[in-house]
């Protein structure tokens, strides 16, 4: 079970951005719950969608204030979340072929919140300053 909270350390300091992060957090905890619980390939995979909608929302807020602040290092955080993207669709595959194995079931509980982490403290949070620096307010 990845049982990761929001905390201060993960703000970007832009309220809506970290609003979408916190639902991010709890849709990816609600799929490892359905995993660790041993739900049916079906829910899981229900799971996965519902959160895949919303990473899909989430990033194409960030993109657009990219977009429109001209962000330096835009190309390089889009190819970011086309790889999760495409990882998350992957997932949703093999689940729908070989239903819920421990092997990818473990790749879930791992991959999806240590992405999301990494991707917050790594590029987000520089995206965030850059917001403040160029002038963006809320
Ligand atoms: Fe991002």
């Amino acid at each position: 079970m990845v049982d990761i909270k929001w905390d201060d350390s993960l703000s970007v300091n832009v309220e809506l951005i970290d609003h979408q992060h916190k639902e991010l957090i709890k849709r990816i905890s609600d799929i490892s719950e359905a995993v660790d619980t041993n739900q049916s390939p079906e829910v899981i995979v229900n799971t996965l969608l519902f959160m895949s909608e919303y990473a899909d929302f989430h990033f194409s807020t960030e993109e657009r204030h990219m977009k429109e602040q001209n962000y330096p290092a835009m190309e390089h955080h889009l190819k970011q979340h086309e790889e999760f993207k495409s990882m998350v669709q992957t997932m949703i595959m093999d689940f729908k072929e070989e239903g819920a194995t421990p092997a990818l079931g473990k790749s879930i509980n791992t991959y999806l919140m240590n992405w999301l982490i990494d991707h917050i403290k790594g590029i987000d949070l520089k995206f965030g300053e850059f917001l403040h620096s160029s002038g963006f307010s809320e």
